[in-house]
Formats: structure tokens, C-alpha cells, sequence
């Protein structure tokens, strides 16, 4: 297998280098051990005639121009602001927590940014330089919220209560001192029009690219030759054969998807409703017929449960594990042409806006070519 550039993975990462590396001459090879390209991103009309993510709901929001202009010229997209109800209390109420919701969740009234701020004020119990994930929300929202919402959520989600996780974990969640419903604050919010497995078929289609799936890098490493520079997207700890890990395994979050059709036209009045307590083991359930709003018969949902057993997808942010990523991060650094990309190589959660701009910013900055005199050479 002869390529000037190997790149280990179809996911976003695997596919921008890709395409930046074949419009600018370069033979390029992608092994991919799946049997699909697009990674997390990967979705399909499946037997409902839906389209359905699956690896979860991927909803695209970005600030960054220059990205969005980027996954541009790959696809049309539609304006989709997310919204997110969570069942708490036989009730659904908006996610992140705005007036709605603590109206709805303790019979209020209040109507006004004062008093949501004075009402967050009584409520919240004010923790400076919060030392984990609990006294991040604490300081937030205070304890009633914090039961309700946040304490069995997180340890359904990471199978570790909010105190056993690093404070920015949970710190970044917003609360709104007004009724503003979006999921994401973000310039740019939306959807591709035909899904995102149509812009990785069409950022892989040139002549340059050769797509191996259902290839597992590890298992042909000695086969690839001429090439001069390899980018991995894999998971760090397996490039190296987990030699840091004996003791302690670097973790990792996974996610079983648990499809189901619905004989009905919908199932629930939300494309994602969340599940923060106790009485249920998944944590949300999707109806992706929402999405573009689809027409069809019947409905498909999925039901999420987080384990510890499958693909990985979540790093888990902890000292422990922080640590045994560092070691793999000092190793990393010494491999001569080889680049280490993306969210399981670097042990990082990017959204997809963020995966996109590191491996533009990577081409960019091992070529020193302006996307502009790229275009120039096509
Ligand atoms: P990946 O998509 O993981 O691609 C890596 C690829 O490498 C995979 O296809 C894998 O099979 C392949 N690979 C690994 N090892 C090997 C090997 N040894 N040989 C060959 N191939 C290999 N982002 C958002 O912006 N909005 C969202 O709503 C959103 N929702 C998400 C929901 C879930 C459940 C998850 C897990 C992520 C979500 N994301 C979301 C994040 C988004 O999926 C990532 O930003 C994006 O997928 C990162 O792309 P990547 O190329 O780094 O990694
Ligand atoms: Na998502």
C-alpha cells in the first residue's frame, strides 16, 4: 500500500487532511477499520426512512467564520437551533435551566432577569474556586437543582458522581437569567440538508484519495510504504500499545444505542428529551424525525445508556487519568512524522466545529499554505 499520506480514520480529522493533502497533489491513503467513513459523524436513512445518527445526535453550532464557510462548500445546510427538554418530576422543562424551568419545576411566576438572578441568588450556595464537579453546580444552582438535575445525570452519564469529577467538567454549564430555550448560544447553528455522511463522500471523492474501510491500522502497519507523514486519529493509548496503562487504564466513556420503532406518528414533542433522575437507566432518548422534520409512518427512537464497554467516545477528565494521558502525550511528541489528531488522540471532547479547525490549523501550519493559494494550484 503506497501513499504520500497515511491518515488512520474517516472521521472529521481523517477527512479534512485528507481533502487538504489531495487538492494539493499529495496520494493520499485513509484506513478506516469501520465499515463506514464520517467517524461519530457517521448517519443513514434507516428502515423507517428516517435519518438517524449512529452515534448520537450530531448538532452542528459554531462561532468560527471560518469553519463554517469551510463545511460550506460540502454540503447545503438549514438553520436548526437546538432545543433539549429534560423529564424532571412527571414534567418536561428546558435544559440549560432558564426561567421556564424553575417556574415549571417549583410553581413560580417569575418573569423578569432580577428576579431569576435574586431567585438563583437564594438559591445557590456560592463556593469559591470550586474543587470538583459538585460544588461547580453547587455554586450554580444550588442543592435542589443540583439533586434534581445534575447529581444522577452525571453519574448515569460518567458512572461517577459530580464530586469524583474535575470542577471544569460541570462548570461550563450554562444557566439563563432569562427564557432563551437554545441549546447553544453560537453565531452559526444548523444541519446539513442531506446528512453528514453526504459531505464526507463528497470531501473524500478525488482521485488522490484511496479509502480502505473495515482496516484496522494496527493490523497492516507493516504493509504501508513511501509515505512521509501519518496522521492518527485513533485512541493515544492504543498507538502505544497501552504501555502506560498496565496498572491504570486511561478511561474512556462509551455509549450503547438502543434503537426502537414507534407505531405512531411521533413519540415524544421534542427531537431530544433528557432523563436526569433515577427511575430510568438511559439518559435521553432521541426521536430524529425532528430533525429537518422528517415525514414518515411510524417513528424511530433511540435510547442512549452510557457504559464502559464498547467504542470509546467520552475522555474521562479526572487527575488520574489526566495524568496517564500526559505520558502518552510526552511519547507522542517524539515520534518523528507521525501527528496525533483529533478527539481520541489528543484525549480531549471537541464538538465537530472545533475537530474541524484543528486539522485545517494542522495543514495549514505543515504546509504553509494558505487556503487561498491551495485553490490557486487546483
Ligand atoms: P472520530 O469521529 O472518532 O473518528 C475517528 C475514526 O478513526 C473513527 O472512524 C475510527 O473508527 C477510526 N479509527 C480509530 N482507530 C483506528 C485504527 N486503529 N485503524 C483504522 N481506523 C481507526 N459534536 C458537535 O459539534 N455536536 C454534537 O451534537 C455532537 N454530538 C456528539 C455525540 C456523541 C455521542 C459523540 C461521541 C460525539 C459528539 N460530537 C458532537 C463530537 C463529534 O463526534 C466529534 O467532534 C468528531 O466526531 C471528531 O472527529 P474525529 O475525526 O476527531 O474522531
Ligand atoms: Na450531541
Amino acid at each position: 500500500m503506497r501513499a504520500d499520506v497515511v491518515i488512520i480514520g474517516s472521521g472529521i480529522s481523517g477527512a479534512v487532511l485528507a481533502e487538504r493533502y489531495s487538492k494539493a497533489g499529495k496520494k493520499v491513503l485513509i484506513l478506516e477499520k469501520r465499515d463506514h467513513i464520517g467517524g461519530n459523524c457517521y448517519d443513514y436513512i434507516d428502515e423507517n426512512g428516517i435519518l438517524v445518527s449512529k452515534y448520537g445526535a450530531h448538532l452542528f453550532h459554531t462561532d468560527m467564520k471560518e469553519v463554517w464557510e469551510y463545511v460550506n462548500r460540502f454540503s447545503d445546510w438549514y438553520p436548526w437551533e437546538h432545543k433539549v427538554l429534560a423529564k424532571v418530576d412527571d414534567q418536561l422543562v428546558p435544559i440549560p435551566v432558564n426561567i421556564n424551568t424553575v417556574n415549571k419545576l417549583f410553581g413560580l411566576t417569575i418573569s423578569t432577569e432580577e428576579e431569576m438572578i435574586e431567585w438563583l441568588e437564594k438559591n445557590r450556595l456560592p463556593i469559591k474556586d470550586p474543587k470538583n464537579g459538585k460544588e461547580a453546580v453547587l455554586d450554580k444552582v444550588g442543592p435542589v437543582l443540583y439533586e434534581k438535575m445534575f447529581r444522577h445525570y452525571t453519574k448515569k452519564q460518567w458512572d461517577k458522581y459530580p464530586e469524583e469529577l474535575n470542577a471544569s467538567v460541570l462548570n461550563r454549564i450554562p444557566v439563563r437569567t432569562n427564557t432563551d430555550d437554545r441549546y447553544f448560544s453560537d453565531r452559526f447553528q444548523a444541519l446539513p440538508k442531506h446528512g453528514y455522511t453526504k459531505i464526507f463522500e463528497k470531501m473524500l471523492d478525488h482521485p488522490n484519495i484511496t479509502v480502505k474501510l473495515n482496516t484496522d491500522y494496527f493490523d497492516v502497519m507493516d504493509k504501508l510504504i513511501g509515505y512521509t507523514k501519518l496522521f492518527y486519529t485513533g485512541p493515544i493509548d492504543r498507538f502505544f500499545e497501552f504501555k502506560h496503562s498496565l496498572e491504570d487504564k486511561l478511561e474512556y466513556r462509551s455509549i450503547n444505542f438502543v434503537s426502537e420503532t414507534v407505531d405512531s406518528e411521533f413519540f415524544q414533542s421534542n427531537s431530544v428529551v433528557n432523563y436526569p433522575g433515577r427511575e430510568v437507566d438511559f439518559t435521553r432518548i432521541v426521536e430524529y424525525k425532528h430533525f429537518g422534520k422528517q415525514k414518515s409512518e411510524k417513528t424511530t427512537i433511540v435510547k442512549e445508556y452510557t457504559t464502559d464497554e464498547g467504542d470509546p467516545y467520552y475522555p474521562v477528565l479526572n487527575e488520574k487519568n489526566l495524568a496517564i494521558y500526559q505520558k502518552y502525550q510526552e511519547e507522542a511528541a517524539k515520534v518523528k512524522d507521525v501527528y496525533f489528531v483529533g478527539r481520541l488522540a489528543n484525549y480531549k471532547y471537541f464538538n465537530m466545529d472545533q475537530a474541524f479547525k484543528n486539522a485545517l490549523d494542522l495543514f495549514h501550519s505543515l504546509e504553509g499554505d494558505s487556503d487561498a493559494n491551495l485553490e490557486e494550484k487546483l
